[in-house]
């Protein structure tokens, strides 16, 4: 049995490329909330469910400062290769985002509707910092302006699969992220 069941995919970030990106991504959010974090003070981090589960368990485990951990699930409709523009809260966290530093992660910035809808949600709720880290960026299609303060890498304009990310759901726990070949 073999778990590529699909001739179409080919390989794009191997494993170890993407754990490179994780180590580079931590040593500057360390660094940062270094310079930020008061003695008894401490993360929130908002995991965006599902894709970014593998990439939070990776970039979490970097972290050299005290966190708590919460989890937010979205959704912009449909199953396939492109999102509507329709942000949707499907699972809200369960930590009020108020008076806390919030360290959003998401596993990829697209049209960027996502991480621009969960900027404003959570800077409405006064936060005492707002960061957001993503391991890919995908300039190319990008439809609104969101400020991403820790990227890992700019991909090109390929749906990608892997470490996180589905097609219909199929291909999140891959260890390398690969491109559906059209
Ligand atoms: P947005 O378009 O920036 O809002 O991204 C929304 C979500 O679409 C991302 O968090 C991913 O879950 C998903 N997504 C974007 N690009 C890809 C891709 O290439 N493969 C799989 N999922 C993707
Ligand atoms: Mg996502």
């Amino acid at each position: 049995m073999t778990v590529f069941q699909e001739d179409r995919l080919k390989p794009y970030l191997t494993a170890d490329r993407i754990a490179a990106l994780n180590a580079d991504l931590g040593a500057r959010i360390n660094a940062d909330y270094d310079k930020v974090l008061k003695p008894d003070e401490q993360v929130l981090v908002v995991v965006t469910l599902r894709g970014a589960m593998f990439f939070a368990a990776d970039l979490l485990r970097q972290f050299r400062f005290p966190v708590t951990i919460d989890f937010v699930r979205l959704t912009s409709y449909g199953s396939g290769t492109k999102s509507s523009g329709n942000v949707r809260v499907l699972k809200d966290i369960e930590t009020s985002p108020e008076g806390r530093h919030v360290l959003v992660l998401d596993e990829i910035v697209d049209s960027g509707r996502t991480l621009q809808f969960l900027g404003n949600r959570f800077r409405e709720q006064n936060p005492k910092s707002l960061r957001i880290a993503a391991l890919l960026d995908k300039p190319s299609r990008r439809e609104v302006t969101v400020a991403v303060d820790y990227l890992g890498t700019t991909v090109e304009d390929k749906f990608l699969v892997g470490y996180g990310l589905d097609y219909g759901e199929k291909y999140r726990n891959l260890k390398d992220i690969l491109y559906l070949d059209s």
